[in-house]
C-alpha cells in the first residue's frame, strides 16, 4: 500500500494561483531590495484596486499596515499598480465591487502559494525531510510571522514578547522554567533550530558535535590539547574525545536534557 502525503487545502482562489504560475516574471523593488515576483496571486477577472480601497471594510489590517516589513514594498510593474495589500491577497477589484463576496480574494492562511510567490526558497525548506509542516497545512506562516503590523518576524524589532516566545507557545515544554536551564536558549531556539527546516533530525542546524562546538570551543593550542575546551564559557574542562566516539553530545546519555534539566546541571535526566 502506498499512502499519499497529505495535500495543503486548497481555497478557490489559491487554485486559480496556483494555475496560472506559469506567467512571466514580474520585478518588484523597493529602497533596499530587488527581488522577483513568480507571478502575483491571480482572480480570474479581477483588477487591482489599490490599498486605499480596503479601508473603509477592514480597518483593522489596514490601520497599522504603514509599520509593517511589507508595507514597503511597491511592485513597479505598471499593470499592477499599488499592491501594498493586493500583493498577498490579488487583484481585488471583484472583492470590492461585491461587498466581500466569497472566492474573490486569496486568504494565505490558507496557503503558504501567496508567499512563496516572492519567498520561492521557502518552499524548498518546508520540503526538506525534518520541517515543520507548512506544507501539510497543519501551521501557517502566520502562526511565526506578522504580516498586517510591525516587524515581520515576531519578537524582533520593538516588540515585547521575545522570538522564543513564539515557539515555546506551541512547544511547552521547552519553555522551562528549569532549575538548570542551559543559557543558550537566551541566544534564541534558532541558534540551534532551523525554523522552517532541515535535512537534520529535529530542525537542528548541525547534526553532530558541531552544534556545540560553536559555542563551546574546542582549543588544542591550550594544555588540554585535543579536548574540547568549554572555557570560553564554561570551567568544567574533561576530556570528550572518548565520549565523542558513543554519539551526539545529547545522546549516549549524556546532555540529554539539553534545553535545561530539573535534575542535573550538565543537562540530564
Ligand atoms: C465593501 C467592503 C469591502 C472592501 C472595500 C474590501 N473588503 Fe475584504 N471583505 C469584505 C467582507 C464583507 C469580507 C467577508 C466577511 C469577513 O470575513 O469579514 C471580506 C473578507 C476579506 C478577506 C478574508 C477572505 C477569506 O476568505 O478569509 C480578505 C483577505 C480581504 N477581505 C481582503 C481585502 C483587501 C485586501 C481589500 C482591499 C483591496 C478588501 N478586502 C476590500 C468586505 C470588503
Ligand atoms: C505579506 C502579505 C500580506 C499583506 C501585504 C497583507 N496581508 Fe492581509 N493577510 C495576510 C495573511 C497571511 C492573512 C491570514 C492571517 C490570519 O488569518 O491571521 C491575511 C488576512 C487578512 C484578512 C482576513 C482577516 C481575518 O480575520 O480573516 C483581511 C481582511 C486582510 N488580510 C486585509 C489586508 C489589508 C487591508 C492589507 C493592506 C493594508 C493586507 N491585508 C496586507 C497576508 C497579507
Ligand atoms: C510581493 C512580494 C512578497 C510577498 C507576496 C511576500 N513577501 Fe515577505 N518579503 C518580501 C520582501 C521583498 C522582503 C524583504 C523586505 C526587507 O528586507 O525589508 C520580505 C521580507 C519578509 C520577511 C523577513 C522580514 C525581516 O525582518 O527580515 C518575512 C518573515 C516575510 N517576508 C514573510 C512573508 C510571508 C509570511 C508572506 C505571505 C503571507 C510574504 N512574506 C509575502 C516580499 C514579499
Ligand atoms: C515555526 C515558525 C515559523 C514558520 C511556520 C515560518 N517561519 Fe519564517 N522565520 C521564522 C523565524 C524564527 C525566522 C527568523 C530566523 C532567524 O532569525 O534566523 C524566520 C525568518 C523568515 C524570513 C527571513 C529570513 C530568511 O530565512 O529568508 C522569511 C523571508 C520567512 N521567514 C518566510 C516565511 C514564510 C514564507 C513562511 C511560510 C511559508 C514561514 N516563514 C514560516 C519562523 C517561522
Ligand atoms: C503553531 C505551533 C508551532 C509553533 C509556533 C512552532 N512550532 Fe515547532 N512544531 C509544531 C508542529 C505541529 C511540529 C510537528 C510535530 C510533529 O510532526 O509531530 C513541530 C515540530 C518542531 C520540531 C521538530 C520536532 C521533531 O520531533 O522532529 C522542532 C525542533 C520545532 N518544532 C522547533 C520550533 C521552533 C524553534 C519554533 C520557533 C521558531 C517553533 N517550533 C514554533 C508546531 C509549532
Ligand atoms: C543548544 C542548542 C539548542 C537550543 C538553543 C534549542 N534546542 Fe531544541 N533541541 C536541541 C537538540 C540537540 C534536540 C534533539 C534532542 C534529541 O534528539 O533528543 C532538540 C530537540 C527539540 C525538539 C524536539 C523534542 C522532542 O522530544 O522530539 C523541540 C520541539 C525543540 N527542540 C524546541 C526548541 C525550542 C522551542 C527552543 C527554544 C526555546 C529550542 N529547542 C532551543 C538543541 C537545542
Ligand atoms: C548559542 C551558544 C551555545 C550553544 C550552541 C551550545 N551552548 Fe552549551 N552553553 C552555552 C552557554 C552560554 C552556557 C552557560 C555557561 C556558563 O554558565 O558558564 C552553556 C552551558 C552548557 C553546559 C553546562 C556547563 C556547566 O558546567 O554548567 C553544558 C553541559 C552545555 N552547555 C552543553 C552543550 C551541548 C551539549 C551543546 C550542543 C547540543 C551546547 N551546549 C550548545 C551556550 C551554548
Amino acid at each position: 500500500m502506498t499512502s499519499r502525503p497529505p495535500r495543503p487545502r486548497w481555497t478557490k482562489p489559491a487554485l486559480i494561483l496556483g494555475i496560472t504560475s506559469a506567467l512571466g516574471l514580474l520585478l518588484i523593488s523597493c529602497a533596499e531590495v530587488n527581488r522577483a515576483v513568480v507571478a502575483p496571486p491571480q482572480i480570474a477577472g479581477a483588477k487591482y484596486a489599490g490599498s486605499k480601497q480596503c479601508v473603509q471594510c477592514h480597518a483593522d489590517e489596514a490601520s497599522h499596515f504603514a509599520s509593517a516589513t511589507h508595507s514597503k514594498l511597491h511592485l513597479t510593474d505598471d499593470k499592477v499598480g499599488d499592491t501594498g495589500c493586493e500583493a498577498c491577497h490579488g487583484p481585488a477589484s471583484l472583492h470590492v465591487t461585491s461587498g466581500g463576496a466569497a472566492g474573490t480574494i486569496v486568504n494565505p492562511k490558507k496557503s503558504p502559494e501567496a508567499c512563496f510567490q516572492c519567498h520561492l526558497d521557502k518552499r524548498s525548506q518546508f520540503s526538506l525531510p525534518n520541517s515543520h509542516p507548512v506544507l501539510a497545512g497543519k501551521i501557517s506562516c502566520v502562526d511565526c510571522h506578522d504580516v498586517h503590523s510591525g516587524n515581520a518576524i515576531r519578537g524582533t524589532g520593538a516588540a515585547l514578547a521575545s522570538q522564543n516566545d513564539t515557539c515555546t507557545s506551541c512547544h511547552t515544554q521547552q519553555k522551562g522554567p528549569f532549575v538548570f536551564e542551559h543559557r543558550a536558549l537566551k541566544e534564541g531556539c534558532v541558534s540551534c533550530h532551523n525554523p522552517h527546516g532541515s535535512i537534520n533530525q529535529k530542525m537542528l542546524v548541525a547534526r553532530d558535535a558541531n552544534l556545540c562546538l560553536r559555542c563551546h570551543l574546542e582549543a588544542p593550542s591550550t594544555p588540554n590539547a585535543g579536548q574540547i575546551n568549554a572555557n570560553a564559557i564554561n570551567t568544567s574542562v574533561q576530556n570528550h574525545n572518548a565520549r565523542l566516539m558513543q554519539g551526539t553530545c545529547w545522546s549516549a546519555g549524556c546532555h540529554e536534557a539539553i534545553h535545561g534539566s530539573n535534575a542535573n546541571n550538565h543537562f540530564r535526566y
